[in-house]
């Protein structure tokens, strides 16, 4: 088992030394956990087969969940897909770099250890001047799933990479608080029409504005069925999960409360901010503010492990609006809570 270096980054000039040994180790074929705009990565040279291999290793993810390869700059993309088609280069041009994640063919440069075994990549390129710096100083593109162990919350903080990867990963640079909090929108090019496979902070109207013929995949807020294909390997594991049984529970406040106080057992709630003073002697945990899904998206994930740090066995969580990257929070959460959902 490696031991693990925590290397503090909070300036691209002054912390050279940490970002140098970042990027070596990277060009090494090692394991380092780096910070970007959305979740945390567990990042490696995706042109590696060891190196990807070993990421499956570390985070205990299954063979088949193919990772997503990160680069800076748009001239690394060409080498890596069959072909460019004309929707990346628009794409790229609205929401690079960001938040977004397209599928497209890939080339013999991605070994099957990164793509999981398909003939298809996800690329992204992230707007994180850390992960933007490491990627250029490693001089090769990066294969990174959120750096969480896998089913639980992904990483929004370098101390949620140290508590989930310490001794299964070569480094974790601490960058501080991840912004948006959720993971990149996950697109395809390779369906007619194009879909969205995982909501994000780029949400579907957003991608309407340059891809007017956008799709949202069925996989996005249903339950498929165990024997049926999915579009994205991701979508049929379950994901994001505390240990705690979770269950969402949508209404307004007053509905919210009522219905909690009629339950017997031992229980939690996750709530918005402003409903905490409701609960007060309960045990409550507050996610961002009601109507402010991005708030939600940024406080989330830690929200989740936090139930898990207070050993609750059961969560009540109250859900609203579910507009923008409302869509992400609410696709989070249902996997999370196994779809368990109460409308009030
Ligand atoms: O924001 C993010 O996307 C973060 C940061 C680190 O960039 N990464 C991330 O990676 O969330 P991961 O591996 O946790 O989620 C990637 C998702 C998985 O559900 C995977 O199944 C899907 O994208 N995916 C990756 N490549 C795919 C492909 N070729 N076809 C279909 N789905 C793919
Ligand atoms: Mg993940």
């Amino acid at each position: 088992m490696p031991r693990t270096k925590v290397l503090k980054v909070t300036d691209i000039e002054k912390d050279r030394a940490a970002l140098d040994q970042a990027a070596a180790l990277l060009r090494e074929g090692k394991l380092v956990a780096i910070p970007t705009e959305t979740v945390y990565g567990l990042a490696a040279n995706a042109l590696d087969p060891q190196a990807a291999h070993a990421i499956y290793t570390a985070k205990g993810r299954p063979g088949d969940n193919p990772l997503i390869v990160h680069v800076s700059d748009l001239s690394q993309i060409p080498p890596l897909v069959k072909t460019v088609p004309d929707a990346l280069r628009r794409l790229a041009e609205a929401f690079w770099p960001g938040p977004m994640t397209v599928i497209m063919e890939k080339s013999d440069k991605i070994p099957p250890a990164t793509s999981g075994g398909l003939e298809t990549v996800a690329i992204r390129m992230p707007s994180h001047p850390v992960a933007r710096e490491l990627i250029r100083r490693s001089g090769v593109p990066l294969a990174a799933p959120s750096a969480n162990l896998s089913g639980s919350p992904s990483p929004t903080t370098a101390q949620h990479c140290i508590d989930d990867l310490t001794g299964r990963v070569d480094a974790i640079v601490d960058g501080g608080e991840c912004e948006v909090g959720v993971e990149s929108t996950v697109l395809t090019l390779c369906t007619d029409p194009p879909s969205v496979l995982r909501p994000g902070a780029v949400t579907l109207e957003m991608l309407r504005q340059v891809i007017p013929e956008m799709t949202l995949d069925p996989g996005v807020f249903e339950h498929l069925s165990d024997d049926c294909k999915v579009a994205s390997p991701g979508m049929k594991y379950k994901h994001y999960s505390p240990k705690a049984r979770v269950v969402l529970v949508r209404g307004d406040l007053a509905q919210f409360g009522r219905f909690v106080a009629s339950q017997k057992q031992d229980f939690g709630i996750l709530c918005f901010e402003e409903d905490a003073p409701h609960f007060w002697g309960r045990r409550c945990i507050t996610y961002g503010h009601e109507n402010d899904p991005a708030s939600q998206a940024h406080r989330l994930f830690d929200a989740l492990r936090q139930v898990d740090k207070e050993g609750l066995g059961m969560v009540y969580v109250r859900i609203s609006d579910i507009e923008g990257i409302g869509q992400a929070v609410y696709n989070r959460l249902l996997r999370a809570a196994g779809f368990d959902v109460i409308l009030l």
